[in-house]
């Protein structure tokens, strides 16, 4: 039987009523979980800090891990397409991920990327409730699973949410539910990923509208 490791949780590390600077100059001390050993270092927010529009994303991938931003892989080139579609931009909004290490495999060289336990998400989400107060943000933008189980607390499928507005108490914050960039690079075939990308556009021009 594997053993739960301990996990602490970020509180701890999560310098109280800290503005984004202050948590991004925090996050590198953080041993909230297990995650923290095998990467190569924390992955903090990009983009403004005063943002109407909050995104968020799963963890760091490889590319991440190792620069030190968010989305500056595969995926982040979709999201660009995706929010200059929507008539926004990487800079005008805040970009985080709800997991800030990279979780991975080693297999020979490589390094596969495996999705974040709820145990990692839960520990890990005193940063992204500090980002979220500091931010104050209109709308938020839960991109995938990770993110949604995040930002509203409970496993429901993207499915049954993606598109529509959840105001309060059906969600903490005004928050909109879409599918991960990534998904949409995995769908196969030109025509049904040209349309996964149009139905990620419609949904983040629902979150710019309502941000405004
Ligand atoms: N996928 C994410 O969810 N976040 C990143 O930063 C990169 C890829
Ligand atoms: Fe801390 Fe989150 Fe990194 Fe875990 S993943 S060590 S909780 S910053």
């Amino acid at each position: 039987m594997t053993r739960q490791p301990e996990r602490p949780g970020a509180q701890q590390w999560v310098p109280p009523e800290g503005d984004v600077s202050a948590l991004r100059a925090a996050a590198p001390g953080c041993r909230g979980c297990e995650l923290w050993a095998p990467a190569t270092q924390v992955v903090f927010s990009s983009g403004d800090p005063d943002a109407p529009l909050v995104l968020v994303g799963e963890q760091p991938g490889d590319k991440e891990d190792r620069e030190g931003a968010p989305f500056v892989g595969p995926a982040g080139r979709l999201l660009d397409e995706a929010l200059e579609a929507a008539e926004t931009s990487r800079s005008e909004v805040y970009l985080t991920n709800a997991v800030k290490h990279f979780r991975f495999e080693e297999r020979g060289p490589r390094r596969i990327h495996k999705t974040p336990a709820v145990g990692h998400i839960r520990a890990c989400l005193p940063w992204l409730t500090a980002e979220l107060a500091a931010v104050e943000p209109r709308v938020v933008v839960a991109l995938g699973g990770t993110a949604t189980q995040a930002v509203l607390g409970r496993d429901e499928s993207v499915t049954s949410l993606r598109g529509r507005l959840l105001e309060p108490p059906d969600a903490p914050l005004r928050t909109l539910v879409t599918v991960h960039p990534s998904s949409v690079l995995r769908v196969r075939g030109s025509a049904e990923r040209a349309a996964a990308l149009d139905g990620l556009v419609a949904d983040l021009r629902i979150a710019v509208a309502a941000a405004r």
